[in-house]
């Protein structure tokens, strides 16, 4: 299991436990965190699941894909150069600690 803190644009937190090789939007989604909407279900046509990803761990992440890239454009709050879509985050063993800000707003 690895430990990912989530940090609302409120400065609230939340704690995911969560098992690698999955996405991050789909353990969050199961685990009820709030502040990630996910409404396509992962297949990268929404945008509401918008995260910034905390440095030093986004540096650690394969760079987005062209189509992840190209969605982000249509996510609600203001993208920052560490925004993801985390329905493309793949949590990995070395991931463990990880801090994901959540925006304001994913509507
Ligand atoms: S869940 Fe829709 S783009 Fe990620």
């Amino acid at each position: 299991m690895i430990s990912i803190r989530f940090i609302a644009a409120d400065g609230s937190e939340q704690t995911l436990r969560a098992t690698p090789d999955q996405s991050l939007m789909k353990a969050a989604v199961d685990a009820n965190i709030t502040g990630i909407e996910a409404d396509c279900g992962g297949t990268l046509t929404c945008a509401t699941c918008h995260v910034m990803i905390g440095a030093p761990w986004a540096e650690q992440l394969p760079p987005p894909s062209r189509d992840e890239a190209d969605m982000l454009d249509f996510a609600a709050s203001p993208v920052q150069p560490s925004s993801r879509l985390s329905c493309q985050v793949l949590l990995k063993p070395e991931l463990d600690g990880m801090v994901v800000h959540l925006p304001a707003s994913q509507h």
